[in-house]
């Protein structure tokens, strides 16, 4: 169950999201993909992707970036934007880990 305080959404466990793969959170924000990446850290983007909106979530999870399981499109989980010579940009949501369990925050940086 999603528990929403003050802006911040208990999204996961840490446990439940292995390095190096993304789940798909539902928001009210729409549909967002948490990562743990290859750095350690959590992150979190839009899961549409701005080609042609494909899943992010079922990407593949490599160092600080995903592949789109479309067309192989790369995004940097950090900024969101696409590599080059690709170019677009997906939003990036704030996270936070707090005794394994991992909140995303909703509503404004
Ligand atoms: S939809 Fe993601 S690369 Fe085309």
């Amino acid at each position: 169950m999603n528990v929403t305080t003050d802006n911040w959404m208990k999204v996961a466990a840490v446990a439940d999201v292995p390095p190096l793969s993304g789940r798909v959170v539902r928001t009210k924000n729409g549909e967002i993909a948490l990562f743990h990446a290859g750095d350690g850290n959590f992150y979190a983007i839009d899961n549409t992707c701005p080609h042609k909106g494909g899943p992010l979530s079922e990407g593949i999870v490599h160092d600080c970036r995903v592949t789109c399981p479309l067309h192989n499109w790369v995004l940097n989980l950090k900024t969101g934007e696409a590599q080059a010579p690709d170019e677009g940009k997906v939003a990036t949501y704030q996270v936070k880990v707090e005794d394994g369990v991992v909140y995303l925050k909703l509503g404004g940086a």
